[in-house]
């Protein structure tokens, strides 16, 4: 019989691989001491019975939004000792008043677990919890994902109203800046009565926080500061997004893994920055509808096989006209006996396509086949076709 030892071998890069999953949080968030010292601030009222103020924070993704506010509110629980409480609810899960309340409810009240309650019982319970002088903070994490948010700030709005003493208040995270433009009025002069803001980080502040990771999570010597320093610059570079910088990291150390290396290094990090892409590119292109892939793939077939008319003009060579891949798409459509559509919705799918970042186009201004537009493609044509045939295909 052998031994499992035989099986188990111990990786040459990672020492801890949670370390590097997007879910850890570090004891020392780097960068983001004034954005804590505020969170706090606007918490402390609910620490000394006062109704803290609501409060709206606004940052792109990966800015620490979200680990920021868990820390913050790990500290708060632990100071109030249940006197006061928050609740933190990913609004991409809890996406509706119902499911929010609910949320509240079973997360303030031990055992109110039963489903089938309806909104104005659950809420009458939470008032009653709350009405006993208590203060409860609600995180709205990701708060544009909430179907009816109008309705669920105004319950809230209309809590505070009937209760003597004690007070709700809600902190609403999101990524999106111009979400306050679809809220009712009322709503928005609610949520918004504080406001934050996380910036993008810096080259050297993510190359700070990778550093950080990496002396947690690898193993001594088993990584080069140069290959912390590209991926931090790489990062900086795309989106000062910290969740993408952790995403190379942990994939470049995988590659160095698989291929028996004791560091990893440059290499690893390039090869791993070209993955990490390419499953972003995919994860979008999964979310479009059907007619959009198609029209990227006709627009990868013919960024193959090269341009009908790019010998009419040598500098638009690398450049497809919008004619042409019109005309694919509607024969691939014929090919997948699906009916294609018109020449108006077509250029509204080249519009979607171009503003995620996915072909690029230039107007090809008089002269060149009369007015135009010129489309290329922004990722390797083979890989798109891949990913696209294989989305289509499911
Ligand atoms: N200042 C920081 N120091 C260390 N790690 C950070 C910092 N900011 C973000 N991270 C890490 O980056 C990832 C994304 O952060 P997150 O808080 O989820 O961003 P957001 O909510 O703004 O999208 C998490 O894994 C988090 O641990
Ligand atoms: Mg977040």
């Amino acid at each position: 019989m052998p031994s499992f030892d035989e099986f188990i071998t111990e990786s040459r890069i990672f020492k801890d691989r949670d370390v590097l999953s997007p879910h850890y949080i570090p004891d020392n968030l780097h960068f983001r001491d004034h954005q804590i010292r505020e969170l706090m601030s606007s918490l402390a009222p609910a620490l000394m019975g006062k109704k803290p103020r609501n409060l709206f924070i606004y940052g792109k993704t990966g800015t620490g939004k979200t680990c920021s506010v868990k820390q913050v509110t790990q500290k708060f629980e632990e100071k109030s000792a249940g006197s006061s409480r928050t609740v933190y609810i990913n609004c991409r899960i809890h996406n509706k008043p119902y499911r929010v309340m609910l949320k509240v409810a079973k997360a303030v009240m031990e055992g109110f677990d039963k489903q089938g309650y309806g909104l104005p019982h659950i809420y009458e319970r939470i008032l009653e919890w709350v009405g006993n002088g208590k203060q409860l903070i609600i995180i709205l994490d990701e708060i544009d994902m909430v179907k009816n948010l109008d309705e669920l700030l105004y319950l809230i709005t209309r809590a505070n109203d009937e209760l003597e003493a004690g007070g709700l208040s809600v902190i609403g995270i999101s990524n999106r800046l111009l979400f306050k433009e679809d809220l009712d009025p009322r709503s928005k002069s609610s949520l918004y009565e504080r406001e934050m803001v996380f910036p993008p980080y810096t080259a050297n502040q993510l190359q700070t926080i990778l550093k950080q990771r990496a002396e947690l999570g690898f193993r001594p010597n088993a990584f080069t500061s140069g290959a912390i320093n590209l991926a931090g610059a790489v990062a900086a570079q795309e989106s000062g997004d910290a969740r993408y910088a952790l995403k190379i990291l942990s994939r470049a150390a995988e590659i160095a893994e698989e291929s028996e290396k004791d560091k990893l290094t440059d290499e690893d990090v390039k090869s791993a920055r070209e993955l990490v892409e390419l499953d972003i590119v995919k994860e979008a292109i999964e979310k479009l509808p059907e007619n959009h892939q198609m029209v990227l793939y006709a627009v990868a077939r013919l960024s193959l096989s090269g341009s009908k008319y790019a010998r009419l003009d040598e500098t638009k060579d690398s450049y497809l006209f919008s004619g042409e891949v019109y005309e694919e798409y509607s024969e691939l459509c014929k090919r997948l006996k699906k009916s294609s559509k018109t020449a108006r919705s077509y250029r509204s799918y080249l519009n979607d396509l171009e503003m995620l970042g996915l072909l690029t186009s230039v107007e090809s201004g008089k002269g060149i086949r009369g007015h135009t537009k010129l489309i290329k493609l922004g990722h390797p044509p083979q890989e798109l076709i891949k990913i696209v045939s294989k989305s289509l295909e499911a």
